[in-house]
């Protein structure tokens, strides 16, 4: 073993992983916290009134199948967000291990900043019919959506 590969190195690069992971995990706290839970709340239940809908569940079940995952990044907060793809990827992913712990699959990916950029360059002329799309892909898995 070369003296570079001592413990000494391998726990620093334990360490410096983990404060990596936990610095992706704060930034997409404070991300969502900055530019989403101005409408959609702190603990992302949204509200009713304003037709600003919750974060809890749908997502979850729309990252497992690829008109979702189109959904998840064309819906106009996230797709014109000032984010750019590498910042959207780490908000959704923060948002899905946060608030879908229950419907996401356990095949999960996580989005990649390649992901959302190829997603997202897409501007769909209307979002319901993207929306749509997924419910139905969804439905025909067996999973019914309450909108
Ligand atoms: C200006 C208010 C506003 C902001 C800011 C906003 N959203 Fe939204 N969001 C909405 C509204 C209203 C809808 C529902 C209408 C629609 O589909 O466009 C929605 C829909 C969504 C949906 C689809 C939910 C579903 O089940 O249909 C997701 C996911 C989402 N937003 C995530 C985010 C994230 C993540 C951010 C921050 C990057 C964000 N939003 C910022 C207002 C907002």
């Amino acid at each position: 073993m070369s003296p570079r590969c001592g413990w000494h190195v391998v726990a620093s690069l334990a360490l410096c992983m983990m404060v990596q992971s936990a610095r992706a995990t704060d930034f997409g706290r404070q991300s969502y916290l900055l530019n989403c839970a101005g409408c959609h709340l702190p603990d992302g239940r949204g509200s009713a009134p304003n037709d600003v809908p919750s974060l809890h569940g749908a997502p979850g079940h729309m990252a497992g199948i690829p008109e979702g995952r189109a959904f998840l990044t064309q819906v106009p907060g996230i797709a014109y967000s000032s984010l750019n793809d590498a910042e959207v990827s780490e908000v959704l992913n923060w948002m899905l291990l946060n608030f879908n712990k229950d419907t996401l699959p356990a095949s999960f990916q996580p989005f990649t900043e390649q992901e959302v950029k190829a997603l997202r360059a897409q501007r769909p002329a209307e979002i319901f019919k993207v929306r749509r799309a997924a419910i139905e892909a969804l439905r025909a898995k067996g999973v019914t959506l309450n909108y």
